[in-house]
């Protein structure tokens, strides 16, 4: 194979237009590969594939024997964590230690849900007298995923693995800006001997590849990653063919700190909870709210930790690597600029190393103290190394601006007092709650979704496997 192919039906051919893209090494700017510009007909032959799986070899095939194929992946993955490890650095910039911890989540994936695979039980219902109910727990068919470049090895497996462990077959656009390591995967994939069809391959733009995938009327369900503003043509798209969407679409998840709360565990896993691939995290925990009576004090250990972080090249593997490409460093430079315009105050920068590369895209860690609330940095998600601090008064006033976002992903709540836990936990409108932690998209096995702009449905742990089923009620009158 040839890396600016498409893996259509087992097989990979060159995209039909025969156009490539380069993609390039964010920490130096410098091209290191060349990636298929699939189409529209690249996508419409996945498609004609996938159905051909489903209908076929892989639709028929035993449960347990699914399970076989994804577990085989994933231990096939941890064969090849040091290459994978290096690519996926490569590719997007991010540090090493934390490719590493994709990679391995990548391959957890494929071993969770190819566990789970023959433990996906229907129900039954009791009914009227003489009546039998089953609750048959389907495949969709076919799905289509669309998904970003921040974490694109951990993307491949958290949307495919639940997928094709319900029986479904698979057509998957990556992102344009980093998909090598999705290329390799599926290259690894196809030597377990999936049945041709299962999995496709599509490297190509969004509003070319991804677009056609969307609006394609061959698809049973679309699952997307990104953006809200492609999240809202996706669903256009999709309502067209009346096709389902799962859609995870990002945050500005609060980490909200109350006076008796542990500090100093706090001010930790907060900062790792931000720089965590440079901020390029959906579930980054961009916001940290501070009971009034300790905002000083804690402002004061936050700020001491965060002049410590440090920027540089992927194999410097230090806090923070390059964002991933040119528009979005402009874009992450664009809110630095408006909140000097605005006054809003730096209480702390990281360093970006001084080895690193020009004409990388690096961008400095920055704390902003005293954030306005209705100010962007307070409000919309930056998707970069940058931290907004607003101190709060009482607990319904951390609870109103926990809230007061169009988002709702993830919240880490910081306090001793057990009720005050369960209160917030209970009134935090986010897929996911964290009590005297922050777990950043959390494990595998937990369920992760959005209310509101952070989109609906719901992926990871056993609900995946529920979005990616139908449930199909059977009565029998057996008299
Ligand atoms: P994006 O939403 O444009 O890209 C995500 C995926 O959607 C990529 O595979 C892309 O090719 C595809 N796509 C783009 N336009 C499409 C279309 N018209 N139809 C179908 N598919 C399409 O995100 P982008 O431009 O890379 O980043 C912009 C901002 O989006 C970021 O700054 C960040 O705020 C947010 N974002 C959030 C992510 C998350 O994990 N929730 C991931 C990536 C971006
Ligand atoms: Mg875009």
């Amino acid at each position: 194979m040839n890396s600016a192919d498409v893996f259509i039906d087992g097989k990979w051919v060159r995209p039909s237009s025969g156009a490539t893209l380069d993609t390039v090494a964010p920490s130096t700017g410098k091209k290191i590969g060349t990636i298929a510009r699939g189409t529209a007909q690249d996508i419409d032959l996945a498609v004609q594939a996938a159905r051909r799986a489903f209908e076929g070899p892989w639709g028929q095939m035993a449960a347990v024997d699914r399970g076989r194929l994804l577990s085989r992946l994933g231990q096939k993955i941890l064969e090849h964590e040091d290459e994978l490890t290096a690519l996926e650095a490569l590719d997007t910039g991010k540090a090493l230690k934390l490719a590493r911890n994709d990679v391995k989540a990548a391959a957890r994936y494929f071993e969770f849900y190819g566990g789970a695979a023959d433990k996906l039980h229907g129900e039954t219902i009791p009914f009227l007298s003489g009546y039998q109910v089953m609750i048959l727990r389907e495949p969709r068919g076919v799905t289509g995923h669309i998904i970003p470049w921040n974490y694109p090895a951990q993307m491949f497996g958290r949307t495919l693995g639940p997928a094709l462990a319900a029986g479904n077959a698979a057509v998957l656009k990556p992102a344009e800006e980093a998909c090598l390591s999705c290329i390799r995967l599926t290259e690894l994939a196809a030597e377990i001997g999936f049945p041709d069809g299962t999995i496709n391959l599509v490297p190509g733009l969004g509003e070319e590849a991804g677009a056609a995938l969307s609006s394609h009327d061959g698809i049973d369900l679309i699952s997307f990653t990104g953006s809200p503003e492609v999240g809202v043509l996706i669903q256009k798209s999709a309502a067209e063919n009346h096709v389902p969407c799962v859609l995870e679409l990002g945050g500005k998840s609060p980490q909200i700190v109350f006076a008796d709360a542990d500090h100093t565990k706090a001010i930790e896993t907060i900062v790792a909870a931000l720089v965590q691939n440079t901020g390029q995290t959906c579930s980054a925990g961009s916001r940290v709210l501070i009971e009034r009576s300790i905002y000083d004090d804690f402002m004061v250990q936050l700020t001491r930790r965060f002049k410590q972080l440090r920027t540089g090249a992927h194999d410097l593997d230090l806090d923070c690597g390059p964002v991933i490409s040119k528009v979005q460093q402009e874009r992450v430079l664009g809110f630095l600029e408006r909140a000097e315009k605005d006054g809003v105050q730096i209480a702390a920068q990281g360093t970006v190393d001084p080895s690193s590369s020009a004409d990388g895209y690096f961008v400095p860690p920055t704390l902003y103290r005293m954030v306005p609330r209705d100010h962007e940095l307070a409000l919309e998600e930056v998707f970069g190394p940058v931290l907004a601090a607003i101190p709060f008064d009482d607990e319904a006033d951390a609870i109103r601006l926990a809230n007061g976002t169009d988002y709702g992903l993830i919240a880490g709540v910081w306090t001793d007092s057990g009720a005050r836990q369960m209160r917030l936990a209970k009134a935090i409108r986010a897929g996911q709650v964290y009590v005297n932690g922050y777990g950043a998209g959390g494990g595998i096995e937990l369920p992760f979704g959005g209310f509101k702009k952070s989109g609906h449905g719901r992926e990871k742990g056993f609900e995946a496997l529920r979005e990616f089923t139908v449930a199909k009620t059977v009565v029998f009158n057996h008299g």
